[in-house]
């Protein structure tokens, strides 16, 4: 996630964006997708974000990216269901790593290991789309029904 100016719109940033969290997921997913079919078992995790669940004037590239991301894991989950295998998507919020450290509001943060035994929690129960914090879930539903005008009206 490379910093993003607010007047600022590079390729080559938005490049790099969508091929480390897309391209770069979505390669380790098929590898993972074909050798899990073989056993007929395991679960697959994919990290995305909350931020993929809207479109936020921070930084597109990301926001885009991880709405991606939910796509393919959803797709996954669909197309993996009838072979034994497990796709959990993670969505965190933010969450105390270097990633994060440059980030001015960081609402709900909680440090990576809080985070990593939240998501293998998930990734036992198997639980299709996890929040972590699971306080996220409703915040998200919340902030995914505002309009677009009362949405641009808020600074995030
Ligand atoms: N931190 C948050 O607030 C937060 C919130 C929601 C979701 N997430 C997601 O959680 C995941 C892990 O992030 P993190 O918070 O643990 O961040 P992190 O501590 O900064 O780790 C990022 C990881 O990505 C690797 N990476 C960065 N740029 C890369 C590149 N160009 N090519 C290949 N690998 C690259 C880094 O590799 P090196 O160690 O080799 O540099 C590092 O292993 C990410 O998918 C992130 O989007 C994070």
């Amino acid at each position: 996630m490379p910093h993003v100016g607010e007047a600022e719109y590079s390729l080559e940033k938005d490049r790099l964006t969508v091929e480390v969290n897309l391209l770069g997921a979505i390669a380790w997913l098929n590898q993972a997708a074909e050798c899990f079919v073989r056993s007929q078992a395991g679960t697959i995790v994919g990290i995305s974000s909350v931020a993929g669940d809207r479109g936020r004037r921070g930084n597109p590239a990301y926001c885009a990216s991880k709405a991606a991301l939910d796509a393919y894991l959803e797709a996954l989950r669909h197309r993996l269901v009838r072979s034994g295998v497990t796709v959990v998507t993670a969505k965190p919020g933010p969450v105390d790593t270097r990633m994060s450290a440059g980030v001015r509001r960081r609402p709900f943060l909680i440090s990576a290991d809080r985070a990593a035994r939240q998501i293998l929690a998930a990734a036992r129960r198997g639980t299709p789309v996890a929040y972590v914090p699971g306080l996220w879930r409703p915040v998200m539903c919340a902030i995914r029904s505002l309009p677009h005008s009362l949405f641009a009206c808020l600074d995030i």
